[in-house]
């Protein structure tokens, strides 16, 4: 099985995963090119959700092109969302993980701290036993990015890296940050936020998944978080 062969049948895997949580319900939905394929497959799934809150301009053109409500964070009365679906970009044994390649971190972070359950679905090449291989983003407001660089450099030796070009939804830039190898990802997570112009950065560690749908040659592996 190639990896988008993998990556459909984690996204197939998570419409069984949500089904009866979300009949009725307005759920989350994140970003990258696992999730479109969840869209796609929830769209035709006969599952009647009642709207999805995005977490990028690109998953809301997604859901609207195949007719499906979409919702604004802030029109949402319950305080909490049943579930959230995302992929990683890379998740460890106890659920951490790194997003953010495609840029959504902020917004995906936002949306998955109000969902009950973060469903994480992916191909086997994200799982990892450290996080860190793949380069951590950093969302910078861009007046601060040369400044919050240094700062990262010092704090996390790792080497931070403009992704020149890419501006997020936002309207702010990305440092994706390489070299590191990440034993204390909860405390990484806060260290980096505390860097004057840092949006947010990729660390799920503060709000792991619960549940992850790993899709590897024979067949989706499913696990969930312990304690
Ligand atoms: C986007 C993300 C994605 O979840 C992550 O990059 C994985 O993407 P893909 O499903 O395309 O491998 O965090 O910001």
């Amino acid at each position: 099985m190639n990896q988008d062969a993998l990556k459909k049948a984690a996204a197939l895997a998570a419409l069984e995963e949500i089904r009866a949580l979300a009949s009725g319900a307005v759920i989350g939905v994140g970003t990258g090119s696992t999730v479109n394929l969840f869209i796609d497959a929830l769209a035709g799934s006969g599952i009647n959700i009642r709207g999805a809150v995005s977490s990028s301009e690109a998953s809301a053109q997604r859901l609207a092109a195949h007719g499906i409500p979409l919702v604004r964070l802030d029109e949402i009365e319950a305080e909490t969302l049943p579930v959230y679906v995302d992929g990683a970009d890379e998740i460890d044994p106890g659920f951490n993980m790194i997003k953010g390649g495609g840029g959504a971190l902020t917004r995906e972070k936002i949306v998955a701290a109000v969902a009950r359950r973060f469903i994480c679905i992916c191909d086997a090449s994200k799982k990892v036993a450290t996080l860190g291989r793949f380069p951590l983003p950093v969302e910078v407001i861009p007046m601060a990015r040369v400044q919050v660089g240094h700062e990262i450099a010092r704090l996390a030796s790792g080497i931070p890296r403009w992704r020149e070009g890419f501006v997020t939804d936002n309207g702010n830039h990305i440092l994706d940050i390489s070299g590191l190898a990440i034993t204390d990802p909860r405390t990484l997570e806060s260290d980096l936020n505390q860097i004057a112009g840092v949006v947010t950065n990729g660390l799920f560690a503060r709000r792991g998944a619960d549940v992850l749908l790993l899709a590897t040659a024979s067949g989706v592996e499913r696990s969930e978080r312990s304690g």
